[in-house]
């Protein structure tokens, strides 16, 4: 039996975990209650709103902000800050490598539309962000998500704009931890980790191409046979989606550019002129988080 237990936690300490923090609205100020939050790519609490409280409505409302020290920028009128306090932080275990996605701690999520693309559902009988972010990553995915205390989500992205919500909010403990918190319902903490999006992972045998990942494209256009894939592909352009595509039409060669346009081809014009890669810079079409190019700005790909 002890065996047993060691080779199932075994499975999911494939990297080491650590404890990732950020700073936060402090949940209190002065007796009232956190109303809304907003926490900026800094690390800091950019915007803090506090009002009502236990001794009930007469209290003045109380705003404030903090540097990525977590210390106080005091709302201009003086008569509100007192009782402010420093920034609190909040903590989360995971596994190496793995933090804050879009460094917003609590979100909103969905059953009848969720916000991780490809949810899927872990079955962890302890849950905590610690055992979902590594069962995520050990399962090639990019994100991972609790909710409601018990459940784990792994998702390849994001399926729309992300809509943060008070710290506070998500406040149901983890089933695997009862010192860390694990979303509410429909509300989500999501991280990132360090494997790539699967939309960008490609078909065995292709590879970037490696003179010149990006390179400047013409309206004469790269390959000497060009066939355009673009509107076939509406809405599921992705690298690895082009790339499928002129595999099965028998070409060699593929590019993406424009952020939803696919091309294929078996013969390159002339040597591709390299590009800065961050010229290839604008969001596919079909996958948040993964790149297709720029304006005359193609990535290539080719079969070995
Ligand atoms: C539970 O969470 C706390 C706080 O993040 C952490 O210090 C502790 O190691 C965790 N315990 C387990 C068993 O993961």
């Amino acid at each position: 039996m002890h065996f047993f237990v060691i080779t199932i936690l075994s499975a999911f300490s494939v990297r080491a975990s650590t404890e990732i923090c950020r700073f936060v609205c402090p949940s209190s100020a002065a007796g009232e209650e956190l109303l809304d939050e907003s926490l900026s790519d800094s690390g800091a609490a950019t915007g803090c709103f506090w009002f009502g409280g236990p001794t009930g409505g007469g209290l003045a409302p109380r705003s404030a902000s903090y540097d990525s020290n977590g210390d106080l920028i005091p709302f201009s009128e003086s008569s509100n800050n007192e009782g402010l306090v420093r920034a609190d932080t909040f903590c989360a275990g995971v596994t190496d490598g793995w933090d804050f996605a879009q460094h917003q701690v609590c979100i909103k999520d969905s059953v009848s539309a969720r916000i991780l693309e490809q949810d899927t559902v872990m079955p962890l009988p302890s849950n905590s962000p610690e055992t979902c972010t590594a069962a995520c990553d050990s399962q090639g995915f990019t994100f991972a998500g609790v909710e409601f205390g018990a459940e784990c989500h792994c998702g390849t992205g994001f399926t729309a704009t992300i809509q943060p919500v008070p710290h506070v909010q998500c406040n149901m403990r983890c089933t695997g931890n009862s010192s860390e918190v694990c979303g509410a319902g429909d509300l989500i903490q999501v991280f990132q980790g360090p494997n790539p999006p699967r939309a960008a992972q490609l078909p065995t045998g292709w590879s970037t191409f490696s003179d010149a990942p990006c390179a400047q494209d013409s309206a004469a256009r790269m390959f000497t046979d060009t066939l355009i894939a673009g509107p076939l592909l509406a809405g599921t352009d992705t690298p690895a989606a082009c790339v499928q595509f002129c595999e099965g039409k028998g070409f060699t060669k593929a590019g993406v550019e424009g952020g939803d346009e696919c091309y294929c081809g078996t013969e390159i014009r002339a040597a591709p002129q390299a590009l800065d890669p961050s010229q290839c810079n604008l969001p596919c079409q079909g996958a948040i988080g993964v790149k297709c190019g720029g304006d005359f700005a193609i990535q290539l790909y080719e079969l070995s």
